[in-house]
């Protein structure tokens, strides 16, 4: 079946590059963005973009600091998808994961390549002076009162070390991720939606130079049509099925 055909793909592929997306995370407990009952249903994401920021950085951050409460309220951990991920990694079958997710669950499962194209919870940036520090302590200020909390060294406001709308991604990973969908064979992607650019762009790329696509995602996407194997149906069955086809070949 299907599966055993794009476990033998990803298990002949010279280079196998994983990218994932919020649906990611969804099986542990964090919230998608565009998927059923999404964030941006119950948010505005124009509250979270970077010109916010400039012009009201105390409004930004008690809406940020509820966000990230309501999202990370419960300890997270990661799921089988993770899992799935981190044992074709640890097992010679697959390169790299790029990743949209800020929460940090690939590296928890055990992922050594991976590839944080927006960027990470886990920092705060100073804006003025570009010092990075750990995020909970910064968000514990703020949730203290410190609206916005500033660079103890400059006094620069700080900024979560996440992609913002209205931002550019980090040109170091944003190059890597590039050049890895240019020399891939097979490109996986697990729980996203395809519609945000540049990551978006980067299957794309994957397919133009002749890479097998291989799409696992609840709903269909807009590179439905250009993928050879479009699972649409839940990572956390699909990947560690197909982790076990790759595997015991
Ligand atoms: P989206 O929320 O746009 O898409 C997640 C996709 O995963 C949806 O199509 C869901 O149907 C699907 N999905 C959810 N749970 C799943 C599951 N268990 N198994 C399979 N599929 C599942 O999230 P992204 O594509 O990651 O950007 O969104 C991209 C970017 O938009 C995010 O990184 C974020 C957001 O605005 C920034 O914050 C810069
Ligand atoms: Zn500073």
């Amino acid at each position: 079946d299907d599966l055993r055909f794009a476990a033998r793909v990803i298990r002949e592929a010279d280079t196998a590059v994983a990218m994932t997306g919020a649906g990611a995370s969804t099986a542990s407990g964090i919230p998608d963005f565009r998927g059923d009952d999404g964030l941006w249903d119950r948010h505005d994401p124009d509250d979270f973009h970077v010109s916010r920021l400039d012009r009201d950085p105390g409004g930004f951050w008690r809406d940020r600091l509820a966000l990230h409460d309501e999202i990370y309220g419960d300890a997270i951990e990661p799921n089988a998808a993770h899992e799935a991920l981190a044992d074709l990694e640890s097992t010679g079958h697959l390169d790299r994961v790029v990743t949209q997710n800020i929460d940090g669950l690939h590296v928890a499962a055990g992922s050594e390549g991976v590839v944080t194209i927006h960027g990470s919870g886990q920092r705060s940036v100073c804006r003025d002076c570009g010092r990075r520090v750990p995020a909970e302590p910064v968000r514990e200020r703020a949730r203290d009162g410190e609206l916005p909390p500033r660079c103890e060294e400059c006094e620069g406001v700080l900024k979560p070390g996440v992609v913002l709308f209205g931002e550019s991604l980090p040109e170091h990973a944003l190059f890597e991720a590039q050049s890895l969908a240019e020399r891939a064979d097979v490109f996986l992607v697990a729980g996203s939606s395809l519609t945000v650019e540049p990551a978006a762009s980067l299957p794309r790329t994957a397919a133009d130079r002749g890479a097998t696509m291989v799409l696992v995602n609840l709903e269909r996407t807009p590179l439905s049509d250009r993928a050879e194997y479009d699972f649409r149906a839940d990572v956390t069955d699909v990947l560690p099925r197909l982790r076990d086809a790759v595997v015991t070949g």
